[in-house]
């Protein structure tokens, strides 16, 4: 059974065909690239897998369960996270606050144990932080130093990365990054490039690790999805793996 099976999504704004019943599959421990020019849809296709904008038609199935019609909170619990083309962090909040929102959910403290404070908040508190300072060193010294630093003092790249970190600290099943390298220089996007690998090798970064050999995770790697296959401008159909 395939991680994410999508059948027949289509997607219209007013007249715009956006998506026009696209096809795709992904298997555990891949890596698919969505491929296609300006506004073939590759956006709204992450939108309509994530809840954040229901499909016209079509389905999407998650570890085997329809996610179509769940909202984005709960398509996160389930195990899909993701990053924005247009960076969305708090700029106000400092770098290890906005990771920490990527452990949000997990967490048991309702508003009562967050005034009362018993010992088990503590230890979740601490617990979350360790796990979001392991992400954060993924990123060598680009985030570490900066861990008190308001995120809207970051450079543009550093948000990236910091984007990335808050989708991972989870420990998602499944990552959609958004142009994950959008205003990086070619070094930069070579090292947001190894750490999707080295991630995916690993079979992700939390305690939900795949037990599957880094060897086999590494072979399954790299397929690209592409829009417009036949001249077409946006996404549509089922459009043929091909190794990257
Ligand atoms: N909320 C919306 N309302 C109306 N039209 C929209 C909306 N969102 C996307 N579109 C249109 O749908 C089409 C697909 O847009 P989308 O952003 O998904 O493309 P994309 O492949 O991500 O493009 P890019 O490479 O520029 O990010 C575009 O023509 C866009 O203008
Ligand atoms: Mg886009």
């Amino acid at each position: 059974m395939a991680l994410l099976q999508i059948e027949q999504i289509t997607k219209e704004f007013g007249g715009l065909k956006a998506l026009r019943a696209v096809s795709l599959h992904l298997d555990e421990g891949e890596i698919v690239s969505l491929i296609g020019p300006n506004g073939a849809g590759k956006t709204t296709l992450f939108n309509c897998i994530t809840g954040t904008m229901p499909p016209d038609r079509g389905s999407v199935r998650f570890n085997g369960e329809e996610i179509v019609g769940r909202p984005p909170h709960e398509v996160a619990r389930r195990g899909i996270s993701r990053t924005f083309q247009h960076i969305r962090v708090f700029g106000q909040m400092s770098v290890i606050e906005n990771v920490m929102v990527g452990r949000d959910f997990r967490g048991r403290t309702g508003i009562f144990s967050a005034l009362l404070r018993p010992p088990r908040v503590g230890r979740e508190e601490t617990e979350n932080r360790e796990r979001c300072l392991e992400v954060l060193a993924l990123f060598g010294e680009r985030l570490l130093p900066r861990l008190d630093q308001p995120a809207r003092e970051l450079s543009y790249a550093n948000r990236r990365r910091l984007e990335i970190a808050r989708a991972l600290v989870s420990g998602p099943k499944l990552i959609l990054l958004d142009e994950p390298t959008a205003g990086m220089n070619p070094h930069e996007t070579q090292q947001v490039v190894d750490l999707i690998r080295l991630i995916c090798e690993r079979g992700g970064v939390g305690p939900h690790r795949s037990s599957r050999p880094r060897r086999e995770n590494r072979r399954r790697s790299a397929r690209r999805h592409r829009g417009r296959p036949d001249g077409h401008r946006s996404l549509h159909g089922r459009a043929p793996a091909c190794s990257g």
